[in-house]
C-alpha cells in the first residue's frame, strides 16, 4: 500500500482510530484538501426528473429514458454513461411497477457489485483507501443489525437477481452491506435536501471529530474536502460523520451505534456546548433534576416517534405533533434548547412541504440564532438555514432581510463549497437580482 496519492495528505495509523488521513503540508481555511469522484452512486427516487441520474446536474430540460420513463438525463452522453448501472433497474422498474421498492442502500450495493466486476485496477476514487479495504465491524453486529442485514440481502436477491448474475454469497454480502453502512455517504444539495447515496473511498479514510477541521461538499457526483480550520503538517484530517447539533451524550450514542467507536474528541471531552444545548427555561422555581431527566426522555422518544410518523401521517397531523411536543417541552426547556430546535426544524420542513411560507419563515427565524451558537463556526446546517430563510424572505417580498440572510449563507458557502461552486454563483445571482 502506497502512502502517497492524495497530494498534501497521507494515509497513516491513527492511534485508537484505525487507519486515517493526515496532512503533510499546511492547509489554510477554505483550501481544497482533495477531491474524490464517487466510486458508485445512486440518485434518490424523490429527485428523479429534477437531477440527471448520471451527473446529478440540476436542470429543468432533462429528458426521460424511453423504456422505463423514470430516469432522466441531460443528454445522450449522460444516458449512455449511466446505462451500465441503470440497466439493473430499467426493466425491473417497469416489470414490478409500484412494487419496485428496494432501499437506497440496496440500490447502491447492487451498483457497487457491478462496478467491482468491471474494475481490475485501483480507481481514481481509491488513491489511499480501496473499497475492498473498508472497515465492516462484522464482530459488532447484534441481532437487530443482523436482521436488517438479512432484509437487505433478501431485497437485493428479489430486485436484482435477474440482472446480476452470480450474486455474491451470503457472507460476502453481509460484509459488503456492513462496509457500506460504516463507510457510505449521502449527497445533499445546498439546502441539505437529500439527493442520493454514494461511496467515496478516499473520503471514507477520514476519521470523525465533533470539532472537525474539514467539511465535505459535493459538485455533482464528486466529493470535495475543504479545510474549515488551519491544518498544519502532521495534523489528522478529521470530518464529522453526524449532525453536530446535539449534546455530547447523544452524539456518542449515535457514533457508537452507527460507527462502533467511543468518541474522545476535544468537544466530547470538554462538553463545552452541552449547557447551552440543553438550556432550561428561566422560571421562578427551577425544575428538579428528575423533571429535566424525564423531559429529555420524552424529547428523545417524541423525536423517534416523529421520524417514524413521517412515513404515514398527514402534514397537518405532523405539524400538530410538533406543536404539542414543543408545548410540553417548553415547560422545562428554553426555546434555544436543541430538542425544541429539533421539533421547530421538523415543523419548518412540514410548512415548506405544505407551501406555508409564513409558517416556515417564522420557524426559521426562531431557529437561526441558536443554530449559529450550537454549531461550529462553519456549518452546512447553518448555511442552509440562512439560505432557506433568505429565499423565504425574498419570496415574501422582504427584500432587505432576504439579502442579509443570503449574504450570511454565501459567507459560509464560499469557504465550505469553494468560491467557484455553482451553488455559490446561484445565491450571488439571487442577491444581485435584488439590486
Ligand atoms: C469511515 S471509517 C474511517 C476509516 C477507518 N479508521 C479505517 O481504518 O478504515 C469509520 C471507522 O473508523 C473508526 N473511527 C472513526 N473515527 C474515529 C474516532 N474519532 N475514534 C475512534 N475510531 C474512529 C471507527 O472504527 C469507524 O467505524
Ligand atoms: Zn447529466
Ligand atoms: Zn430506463
Ligand atoms: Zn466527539
Amino acid at each position: 500500500m502506497t502512502n502517497e496519492g492524495v497530494e498534501g495528505t497521507e494515509r497513516f495509523l491513527s492511534p485508537g482510530s484505525g487507519r486515517g488521513l493526515r496532512a503533510v503540508r499546511h492547509f489554510a481555511e477554505g483550501e481544497l484538501v482533495f477531491a474524490c469522484p464517487a466510486y458508485s452512486y445512486v440518485l434518490t427516487v424523490n429527485e428523479r426528473g429534477a437531477h440527471c441520474e448520471n451527473c446529478f446536474c440540476r436542470r429543468e430540460d432533462l429528458f426521460k429514458c424511453g423504456k422505463c420513463k423514470q430516469a432522466y438525463y441531460c443528454n445522450v452522453d449522460c444516458q449512455r454513461g449511466d446505462w451500465p448501472m441503470h440497466k439493473l433497474e430499467c426493466v425491473a422498474m417497469s416489470a414490478y411497477g409500484e412494487n419496485w421498492c428496494p432501499s437506497e442502500t440496496v440500490r447502491l450495493v447492487a451498483r457497487i457489485i457491478m462496478k467491482q466486476r468491471v474494475t481490475t485496477e485501483r480507481t481514481p476514487s481509491e488513491r489511499v483507501l480501496l473499497v475492498s479495504e473498508f472497515e465492516a465491524h462484522l464482530d459488532k453486529m447484534d441481532s437487530e443489525k443482523d436482521e436488517l442485514n438479512q432484509a437487505d440481502i433478501a431485497a437485493l436477491h428479489h430486485f436484482y437477481s435477474r440482472h446480476i448474475s452470480d450474486i455474491p454469497d451470503e457472507q460476502a454480502l453481509t460484509e459488503l452491506f456492513a462496509q457500506v453502512n460504516c463507510n457510505g455517504f449521502t449527497i445533499e444539495d445546498e439546502e441539505l435536501s437529500h439527493l442520493g447515496s454514494a461511496v467515496f473511498p478516499d473520503v471514507a479514510l477520514m476519521n470523525h471529530s465533533c470539532s472537525p477541521n474539514v467539511i465535505v461538499t459535493y459538485k455533482g457526483t464528486v466529493a470535495e474536502v475543504r479545510a474549515i480550520k488551519e491544518i498544519d503538517p502532521g495534523d489528522e484530517v478529521l470530518n464529522s460523520y453526524i449532525d453536530l447539533l446535539y449534546p455530547t451524550e447523544d452524539r456518542k450514542e449515535r457514533l457508537l451505534d452507527s460507527y462502533f467507536f467511543i468518541c474522545q474528541c476535544t468537544e466530547c471531552t470538554s462538553k463545552s456546548k452541552d449547557k447551552a444545548k440543553m438550556e432550561i427555561r428561566k422560571l421562578s422555581t427551577p425544575p428538579e433534576p428528575e423533571e429535566i431527566r424525564s423531559m429529555v426522555y420524552y424529547a428523545k422518544s417524541v423525536i423517534e416517534e416523529f421520524r417514524r410518523a413521517k412515513h404515514y401521517k398527514t402534514p397537518s397531523e405532523l405539524l400538530e405533533m410538533c406543536e404539542l411536543s414543543q408545548e410540553k417541552m417548553g415547560a422545562i426547556f428554553a426555546d434555544t434548547n436543541v430538542y425544541m430546535l429539533h421539533m421547530m426544524y421538523q415543523a419548518m420542513g412540514v410548512c415548506l412541504y405544505m407551501q406555508d411560507w409564513d409558517g416556515a419563515m417564522s420557524y426559521g427565524e426562531k431557529i437561526i440564532q441558536p443554530y449559529s451558537v450550537h454549531y461550529p463556526p462553519y456549518s452546512l446546517n447553518v448555511a442552509s438555514m440562512y439560505l432557506k430563510l433568505g429565499r423565504l424572505y425574498l419570496g415574501l417580498e422582504r427584500k432587505k432581510q432576504g439579502v442579509k440572510a443570503l449574504k450570511k449563507a454565501v459567507a459560509i458557502m464560499e469557504l465550505a463549497h469553494g468560491k467557484d461552486h455553482n451553488y455559490v454563483a446561484e445565491v450571488k445571482r439571487e442577491i444581485e437580482e435584488q439590486k
